[in-house]
């Protein structure tokens, strides 16, 4: 079955032609220049580029994949959660894609495709662990199976990557301040500056990365502001975010018994992430799955798997599936019809 996802939710457009667990083609069209200038991405500008570039981004992935628009079998693309109007974009053109070449349509979560992204690369036995980690997540969920998740933990204010990009636009790093400050922290010193550990009393795995936020920003507004200043704040920083996710990894361990665990979004870029995740699967013994940095970020492949996974059990979507800018992942989703209903 060869499937064709659209990734259009924020400000990257990405389309991927998938067949038999293979990515045939992954194309994406990135809008950092477009964005770079605001320090954050401009929702009616992302719409537009993605207007620009759907057709041209199409045509490259089916000529990088040698296929023709009839040899598809499905359209998947993202339906929830994002920008509305860069989700509108890619969510009418894949269902009218499936209306024209009357093949089934099927709308996939944004933090489902996320969450189980790493297995386009490895596998997983389940029940497990699963991390989102990315510009509007820090959710932790206990993955029964595909498509049974249970919400055990999350950020009660600002997202681990919007975090990365606050601080690094306070520090005058260009946009997206996560790549800039992991990139920066390998020249710094994390243990400069000490930052307390935030406590959130109600939920031992609830995070929060706002008070982490404002403590770097007035650290940075009492100093020099010098190359070396900069750096070893960056670093401070970072150690003192990715800490946070060990500690909450440590607690979920605790408290499920669980030593699996899939990492994803786009912070699963992360080199001091990725370093402490290995140290810590070496030292207690966790199976650990992250995607390559390719399908860390926003990309149509991690749509493209959970779409062949409903797909092959002939679970589809209505075509007048909306566009939601926030549905939380639920057990089952409502917008799919399954053979039998
Ligand atoms: O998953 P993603 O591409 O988009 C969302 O769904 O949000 O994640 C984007 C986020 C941004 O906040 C970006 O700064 C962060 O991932 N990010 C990183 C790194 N690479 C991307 N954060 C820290 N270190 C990185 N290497
Ligand atoms: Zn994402």
């Amino acid at each position: 079955m060869k499937i064709l996802a659209i990734e259009s939710s924020c400000d990257d457009l990405s389309f991927c032609i998938y067949e038999d667990k293979k990515v045939l083609s992954l194309v994406s069209a990135s809008q950092t220049e477009v964005h770079s200038p605001f320090g954050g991405v401009v929702p009616e500008l992302a719409s537009r580029e993605h207007l620009n570039s759907i057709v041209p981004t199409l045509k490259n992935a089916l000529e990088q994949a040698k296929i023709k628009l009839s040899d598809l079998d499905a359209i998947a693309a993202t339906y929830a959660p994002g920008l509305i109007g860069s989700i509108l974009v890619g969510l009418s053109f894949a269902k009218a894609l499936s209306y024209a070449l009357k093949k089934p349509f099927i709308g996939i979560h944004h933090i489902e495709a996320h969450l189980l992204s790493p297995l386009l690369e490895g596998e997983m036995d389940f029940p497990c662990l699963g991390l989102v980690l990315s510009g509007g997540h820090t959710h932790l969920y206990k993955i029964s199976s595909i498509g049974n998740y249970e919400l055990l933990g999350k950020t009660v204010d600002d997202a681990i990557g919007e975090a990365f990009d606050k601080v690094g636009k306070i520090l005058g790093l260009p946009y997206p301040g996560g790549p800039e400050i992991d990139r920066l922290s390998t020249q710094g010193n994390p243990k400069r500056f000490q930052f307390t550990f935030p406590i959130v009393k109600s939920n031992p795995l609830y995070v929060s990365y706002s008070g982490l936020k404002t403590a770097a920003a007035s650290l940075w507004e009492s100093l020099q502001k010098t190359d070396v200043e900069r750096a070893d704040l960056a670093a401070s920083f970072q150690e003192m975010a990715i800490r946070i996710i060990e500690r909450m990894i440590e607690r979920a361990q605790h408290k499920t018994g669980l030593s699996r665990l899939l990492v994803s979004g786009g912070v699963a870029c992360n080199n001091r992430l990725r370093q402490g995740l290995k140290r810590q699967s070496d030292a207690q013994g966790f199976q650990i799955l992250l995607p390559s940095p390719r399908y860390c970020t926003d990309n149509a492949a991690m749509i493209a798997l959970v779409a062949d996974f409903y797909l092959r059990k002939g679970i589809v979507s209505p075509l007048d599936l909306d566009a939601y800018d926030s549905q939380p992942l639920g057990v089952f989703p409502s917008n799919r019809i399954s053979p039998t209903s």
